[in-house]
């Protein structure tokens, strides 16, 4: 593979491959947000993607050197490191330790347990990120810009540092960053481990300000690579370009944050197109001219959906004439199955919504449906739909489907968003706020935008519209970009 100006790298890849029934490789989209967002605004760059192999038959192409791999431009370089390695680093540590630390998801009087079993997990995540270093020092042509995204890679920084110390190496968060407090919880030299391999990078972007705020008082209060006298606050404004003439200083990287946005291009094809009708009339038909509430999340913790049927349950308790006249629909996306606790919450969600039918149903009348496939035209056709866009997470990185939902919608539907999502920052002053834990206050949020006159609809609708047309996948990347130059 010859070397490439523009690394990029992150556990799941632009696309996922599989094989048609006459043997020929396909791709389809990538789950998740990350992944279509950064490949939109990478189409026809040439840059090289550096990606895990999630699948037996994404092994069998790593193996056989992912050569010749290509989508719209970009060149895709999997990695295999072996199922075990993979596992440790991506249930365990990733998903398992930093999900759950970075969304304060911990139930602390039982969870973590930082035993002999956690602590050869590490050794794996170690082994994995040392993979991409390699990978990414193979692949990259002096003084590259490499962007890595995401919290299964964070050591990657320092391994690069030392290997490769002429690259401009940025890290891009797409959680939240947790607070000291919160962090305290790791043991003191994974903490060490994690904030050196950070810091390592030339530059760290978050979503939001607020998650650059915390990841920066981290790297003070746990000191890692600062001297004893305070340091100056380096972290930009959204949006910005970074402004330092070097690294943040000491050691320490340039911090930034810039929102990412939807891709635009995809979803309006998507708006557009005849899967997306199909799904529509069916969603029209079984509404049966019934108000719609939404949400469309992965079936994930951080994502508060048993709080919101509890909030669904006490507006209809509360608003009996509602009862009949409302559907609350979740359209969910399978995710992480054997990470632990997914599953039991799984059954949680799905013994809610059984409830909720059973307390309020009638022949012809499902108040609650849920339903769990990887079904992308459905979740548009639901959000052009929905009255009310239900985004209530316990905290969220970004979350992308509340913009999604705002882009696609054509009946101008509220969007009730939690105080604790990253979008938060930016839709806060025209959505409807959502205090995620707060169940009583949902269900008035939920009614306030059932019940909302056309034109306060209108006129919100209107301005969160402005202000996603501001930016782009393409207007996020300039960021990374720009950070890197600056390096
Ligand atoms: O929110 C963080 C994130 O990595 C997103 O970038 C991505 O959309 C999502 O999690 C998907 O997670 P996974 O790859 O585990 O399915």
């Amino acid at each position: 593979m010859a070397a490439s100006s523009l690394i990029v790298a992150s556990n799941r890849g632009p696309a996922k491959f599989r094989r048609s029934l006459e043997g020929a490789l396909e791709l389809e989209r990538g789950a998740g947000g990350l992944a279509p967002s950064l490949a939109g605004a990478l189409r026809g760059s040439g840059a090289v993607w550096v990606a895990a192999a999630l699948s037996p038959l994404e092994a069998e192409l790593a193996r056989a050197g992912s050569a010749g791999l290509e989508l719209d431009g970009i060149v895709l370089h999997l990695l295999d490191m072996g199922g075990e390695v993979h596992d440790a680093a991506y249930r365990v540590i990733a998903n398992g330790t930093l999900w759950f630390l970075y969304h304060g998801l911990f139930d602390l009087a039982r969870q973590p347990r930082f035993d002999n079993a956690w602590y050869a997990a590490w050794e794996r995540f170690r082994e994995f990120n040392a993979g991409f270093a390699a990978a990414i020092a193979d692949a990259a042509a002096p003084e590259a810009t490499v962007l890595v995204h995401d919290y299964h890679l964070p050591l990657v920084g320092a391994m690069l540092a030392s290997t490769r110390p002429d690259l401009k190496t940025v890290h891009f968060t797409h959680t939240p960053f947790c607070d000291p407090f919160e962090l305290a919880v790791l043991p003191p030299r994974i903490t060490a481990e994690l904030l050196a391999g950070m810091m390592a990078y030339g530059a760290c972007g978050f979503h939001t300000q607020r998650w650059a705020a915390a990841f920066e008082a981290c790297c003070d209060t746990f000191a890692v690579g600062s001297g004893p006298e305070p340091r100056a606050r380096r972290t930009e404004e959204p949006g910005s370009v970074p402004s330092g003439s070097d690294r943040g200083g000491r050691g320490r990287p340039v911090v930034f944050s810039s929102p990412l946005a939807p891709d635009r291009t995809s979803l309006e094809a998507m708006s557009r197109s005849v899967e997306c009708e199909r799904k529509g009339a069916a969603l029209e038909e079984s509404l049966d001219g019934r108000m719609l509430i939404l949400r469309s999340d992965r079936l994930e913790l951080s994502k508060n959906l048993l709080r919101g049927f509890a909030a669904f349950d006490e507006l209809l308790a509360e608003h009996r004439e509602l009862v009949g006249r409302v559907v609350f629909r979740a359209l969910c996306y399978p995710s992480r199955e054997d990470v632990p606790g997914y599953a039991a919450y799984r059954v949680e969600v799905e013994q809610a919504v059984a409830e909720l039918c059973e307390r309020y149903g009638s022949t012809g009348y499902e108040p609650a449906v849920l339903e769990v496939a990887d079904d992308f035209p459905a979740s548009v056709a639901a959000l052009q739909r929905s009255d009310v866009l239900l985004v209530n997470p316990i905290r969220d990185g970004l979350n992308l489907v509340a913009k999604e939902g705002v882009l696609a919608n054509t009946v101008s539907g509220s969007l009730a968003l939690s105080r604790e999502a990253g979008a938060f920052e930016e839709l806060g002053a025209h959505c409807l706020p959502v205090a995620p834990f707060d169940v009583s206050a949902t269900a008035s949020v939920l009614y306030r935008g059932l019940v909302m006159d056309r034109d306060e609809r209108d006129r919100r609708a209107l301005e969160l519209r402005k202000i996603l047309l501001q930016r782009s996948p393409a207007s996020w990347l300039a960021d990374l970009l720009a950070a890197a130059e600056r390096l």
